[in-house]
C-alpha cells in the first residue's frame, strides 16, 4: 500500500466513523450498485446481497424489480438497521448459512479498502471498510463460494475498486469459473469504482 492509499483509508475511516460508527451508510459506491443490480437485473425471483450493511441498497433493488431480497451481514447491528427497513436479513459470515442454487442474482459491495495491518482498529467500521492489507481479503474467499449458491442462469454483481487491483479481481473471478464484463464505472477523486457482472461458464 502506498502513502497516499494509507492516508485516504485513514480519512475514510474517520469519515465514515462520524455518520455512524457502527453501520455503513450509503454512499456512492452503495449507489452505483443498486443501479447497475436495477438495470441489468430480469426479473430475477430471489436477490442476496452479501454485507448489505444499513439494507439501503437491498431494499432499493425489491422496490424496482419487486424480488424477494435477503440481504446478510456479520454486523448484528447492520442486521438490525436493514430489519428496520423492511429487509429480511441474516447474520452471516459471507455466504455460509446459504443453500446450493437458491439465488438469480449475489450482489456485493465488499469491504475493499487496503489497510495496513498495524493500523486496525478492530471495530464494526473497519470490518465495513477493510479488505485488509491488499483490498482483497474477502473477495477471493467470496470469489470461490459464490457460484454454490447461484440458481441456473444466476448472476453475480460485484463492486471493485481500482485501490483493490481491478485486473487481479477479474483475474481472480476467472479462475474461479466466470465470464466477467463491467456493468457499470464511475472515477471518484481517489478512485475509480466498476461493477462487474459475472456469469458461471
Ligand atoms: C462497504 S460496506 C457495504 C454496505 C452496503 N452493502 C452498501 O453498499 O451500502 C461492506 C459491508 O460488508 C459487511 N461485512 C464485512 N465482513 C463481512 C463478512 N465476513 N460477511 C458478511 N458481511 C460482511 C460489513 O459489515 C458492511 O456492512
Amino acid at each position: 500500500m502506498t502513502d497516499s492509499q494509507g492516508e485516504d483509508s485513514r480519512a475514510r475511516l474517520a469519515e465514515r466513523r462520524g455518520v455512524d460508527p457502527e453501520v455503513y451508510q450509503p454512499a456512492e459506491d452503495s449507489g452505483l450498485l443498486a443501479e447497475a443490480a436495477v438495470d441489468s437485473l430480469s426479473a430475477p425471483e430471489v436477490v442476496l446481497e452479501v454485507g448489505t450493511g444499513s439494507g439501503w441498497v437491498a431494499e432499493q433493488v425489491h422496490a424496482a424489480t419487486g424480488a424477494r431480497v435477503v440481504g446478510s451481514d456479520l454486523n448484528p447491528h447492520a442486521c438490525r438497521q436493514a430489519r428496520d427497513r423492511g429487509v429480511e436479513a441474516v447474520r452471516a459470515d459471507l455466504l455460509g448459512p446459504f443453500a446450493d442454487g437458491a439465488f438469480d442474482a449475489v450482489l456485493f459491495n465488499p469491504p475493499y479498502l487496503p489497510t495496513d495491518p498495524d493500523n486496525e482498529w478492530d471495530d464494526w467500521m473497519e470490518h465495513a471498510l477493510s479488505g485488509g492489507e491488499d483490498g482483497r481479503r474477502l473477495i477471493g474467499p467470496f470469489l470461490q463460494d459464490v457460484g454454490r449458491v447461484l440458481a441456473p442462469g444466476g448472476e453475480v454483481y460485484l463492486l471493485v475498486s481500482s485501490l483493490t487491483g481491478y485486473d487481479i479481481v477479474v483475474d481472480l473471478a476467472e479462475r474461479a469459473g466466470f465470464s466477467v464484463d463491467e456493468v457499470r464505472q464511475e472515477s471518484y477523486p481517489f478512485e475509480v469504482l466498476s461493477i462487474l457482472r459475472l456469469r458461471p461458464t
